[in-house]
């Protein structure tokens, strides 16, 4: 049954909450007293829709319907899970949640998005404290994994589970926060460098351009991927962190930073900074940085996917739910009617595949076929267990034929045929799809080889035989249209 999600307050972050749970196939009911709110919404499902399918290299769900609402009542109705995100003041919050509880479902989460307050001070005259706790998101909210999930004591421990178990439903981090704290734990590092930023503008030391290259340059893709403390670890030789804090810990005396110290919040200051960003980026529209802002968000994390490490990990887990989820992970022995071509792959075309014609990069064809053929062989048998023992297909031959375009955001679905499936040698026929749209063929013919002698052998018994199954039922199907065709020949 789909699922619902209430949204009070649709701004810049509750619009990338309703994009993070529509996305991922929950209906949305928002309420914002605004009359831009849903033009504003819009644009951010528009950015979210481009960007957030390329996390994972599996089709997202079927997205929910999104409605809005001119009562908090009416839009938190029958709601799972209602998310705050209205303007950081605590009478704003308090009558806010008053009248969210009111009417929303006991067991219900509320998750508020403050950045800084506590959740103790958030449930202060709350009808139903229990249900109550921060879920902090960062900025965009489709796309950055991190929620911290904040309870006070007065949180029930059922309602904190359910939060975190559904988080990680729609692909992201719940971060537990042992012990409530103004401003929970990232945002009290950024206001350490936001303060230490100002007075460097302040006191001329640097411009906001030079210190922006300061962390793009530098720390920052280090911190992205290893954090602090492992970046620490790994920068203490072989001595590691003991040795790091041998050789830095006395600087923490002199001081390097102005600590608590906070520049005066002047006109002056203010027209300093400013200024010096405009300098910087002026040339650029906020839209077209908040594209620039995507792709780079999306390149990197699906780097860290391909390393398996970090955020990327993470996406690799939720691939993991998503494909179970949509039946991408059954093998040929589970599946009663093998008759027809088989879908291999159901995915979106991420924005990193795209070229400069504005389509799909031709290796990114081969790629997908490829994946199409790495399924194929999970499904009878060839699975990663498998080939640790010392067997696998190697691929000898591709032909491709690239028949209409492809663009970023579309589902593509591959669907495989086997050609010939016999003993070593297994010759397939991969269709890729938009919907009924034909946009690609790809035929590979692959050997099986042992691992050890580099040379072909026969498979294990299981899969020649889930292989000669799907070959046997496919050989009543026609010869595809360009099996077997030369480069260049026509029909
Ligand atoms: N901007 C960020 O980077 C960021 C990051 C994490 C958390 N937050 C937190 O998210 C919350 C919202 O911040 P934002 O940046 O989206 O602000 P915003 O100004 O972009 O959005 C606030 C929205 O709330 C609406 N609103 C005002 N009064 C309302 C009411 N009574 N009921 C319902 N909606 C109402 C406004 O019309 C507006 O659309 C704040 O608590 C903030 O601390 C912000």
């Amino acid at each position: 049954m789909t699922k619902t999600a209430a949204i009070v307050g649709g701004g810049v972050i509750g619009g990338g909450w309703a994009a993070r749970f529509l996305l991922n196939g929950w209906d949305v009911r928002v309420f914002d007293p605004d009359p831009e709110a849903q033009r504003k919404m819009d644009e951010a499902l528009t950015n979210a829709r481009r960007a957030m399918p390329g996390l994972v290299d599996v089709a997202m769900p079927a997205e929910g319907v999104m409605s809005f609402h001119t009562t908090i009542e009416e839009a938190v109705t029958g709601a799972e899970w209602i998310q705050e995100s209205v303007p950081e003041r605590l009478d704003i919050k308090h009558k806010t949640l008053a009248e969210i509880q009111a009417a929303c479902l006991a067991s219900a989460v509320i998750g508020s998005s403050t950045s800084g307050f506590k959740p103790s001070e958030l449930q202060d005259g709350a009808a139903n404290p229990g249900q109550i706790m921060v879920c902090h998101p960062f900025n965009p909210v489709y796309l950055m994994p991190l929620i911290e999930v904040v309870p006070s004591p007065s949180t029930n421990a059922a309602h904190v589970t359910k939060a975190k178990e559904t988080l990680t439903s729609l692909g992201m981090y719940p971060l537990q926060v042992r012990k409530e704290i103004d401003a929970h734990i990232a945002d009290r590092f950024l206001e350490a460098v936001w303060r230490e930023a100002l007075w460097l503008v302040k006191d001329g030391v640097a411009t906001t351009e030079e210190i922006d290259n300061a962390i793009r340059y530098g720390f920052g893709i280090r911190w992205a991927q290893m954090g602090l403390f492992d970046t620490y670890r790994t920068a203490g030789g072989e001595a590691g962190m003991r040795h790091f804090m041998a050789q830095f810990g006395p600087a923490l005396k002199w001081p390097w930073t102005k600590l608590m110290d906070v520049p005066e919040f002047t006109d002056e200051l203010v027209d300093l900074i400013a200024g010096q960003s405009d300098a910087q980026s002026g040339h650029m529209s906020i839209a077209d940085m908040l594209r620039i802002r995507d792709n780079n968000l999306v390149a990197m994390m699906r780097a860290l996917k391909a390393q398996d490490f970090g955020a990327g990990a993470l996406m690799n887990a939720h691939e993991q739910h998503l494909r179970a989820q949509i039946g991408l992970d059954a093998r040929v022995a589970d599946i009663a009617d093998v008759s027809q071509p088989l879908v291999t792959v159901r995915r979106t075309v991420p924005l990193d595949w795209t070229d400069y014609n504005g389509h799909m990069n031709e290796a990114k064809y081969l790629q997908a076929f490829g994946d199409a053929t790495d399924r194929f062989m999970e499904m009878i048998g060839c699975d990663a267990a498998y080939i640790a023992t010392g067997g696998s297909y190697f691929t000898a031959e591709t032909h491709i034929r690239h028949v209409d375009e492809a663009h970023a955001g579309a589902v593509i679905e591959v669907r495989t045929q086997v050609l010939m499936g016999q003993g070593k040698k297994m010759h397939l026929w991969h269709e890729m799809y938009e919907a009924d749209r034909l946009l690609a063929t790809g035929e590979h013919f692959l050997l099986h080889v042992s691992l050890a002698s580099r040379k072909p052998c026969d498979p294990s018994a299981e899969i020649v035989s889930a292989l000669e199954r799907v070959a046997v039922a496919h050989a009543a199907l026609p010869n595809p249209e360009g099996a077997g065709r030369a480069v260049g020949q026509r029909p």
